[in-house]
């Protein structure tokens, strides 16, 4: 792992997007994976700056993103579709039909996890993976568990993360408590992952998961296994390392 420590958020922000940048220049048709959540905001408003002023072209990329709520409408303003699509796709100038996310509203989930899995098979796997991480040590949503999953699947939410993404939903009752995600397989298999973590209610979390045991119990930590991690920190984050 590369641990790379910031001194704020919009200076981790521009260190992940040059990452991304230099994915794309170095191949133009480059398979990326997203994240959503509060992290990567920067990461986009970086990006879509590159783009703007021509120093990244993402006409050629095909990005595939972590998960999806299940039982949403792509267009409902906290679905993860309408998240990347106001924070990056409106803003780079990517062919839409290009961007890939689960879709949380298909009548089979098992067949639509199936899909999911098989396109990112189909278009050679992921690059560059972009990454988060959850208080309780999530990946995509790959909460703690007795077991890392291999592939795209169908989860429900734990407390943890139903406690921390309800702030998003008008109530707590509309938040939805299943999600579609890539398994730990699926991202581990990506050539490169960057993963990037800030605040100090991260740094007990950033130290479980970057120091501590590999275990499913921390979903996390099993990037320690991952030949390519660059892992992008404030630090407040590094904190405890
Ligand atoms: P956050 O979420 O970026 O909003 O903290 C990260 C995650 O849950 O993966």
């Amino acid at each position: 792992m590369r641990i790379m420590v910031c001194r704020d958020k919009a200076a981790q922000g521009e260190a992940a997007a040059s990452l991304f940048a230099a994915q794309i220049l170095r191949k133009a048709d480059s398979v990326l994976g997203f994240a959503t959540g509060s992290t990567p905001l920067m990461t986009y408003a970086a990006l879509a700056g590159l783009c703007e002023r021509g120093a990244v072209d993402f006409s050629k990329a095909r990005t595939f993103n972590l998960d999806e709520y299940v039982g949403m409408d792509p267009s409902h303003e906290q679905s993860y579709s309408r998240f990347m699509a106001d924070n990056l796709f409106s803003k780079v100038n990517i062919p839409r039909e290009n961007c890939q996310l689960p879709n949380g509203n298909a009548k089979d989930m098992d067949a639509e996890c199936g899909r999911y899995e098989a396109a990112i098979e189909a278009a050679g796997g992921i690059d560059l993976q972009l990454l988060g991480i959850g208080h309780n040590g999530h990946i995509g949503f790959n909460e703690p568990s007795g077991h890392f999953a291999r592939k795209t699947h169908c989860v429900t939410l734990t407390e943890t993360t139903i406690e921390a993404n309800k702030r998003f939903f008008a109530s707590a009752g509309e938040m939805p408590r299943r999600a579609l995600s890539m398994g730990i397989g699926t991202i581990m298999k990506a050539r490169g992952i960057v993963l990037v973590i800030h605040g100090e209610d991260k740094a007990d979390i950033t130290a479980k998961a970057i120091r501590g045991p590999v275990t499913p119990s921390v979903p996390a930590s099993i990037l320690q296994f991952h030949p390519d991690v660059t892992v992008i920190l404030d630090e407040t984050a590094a904190a405890k390392l």
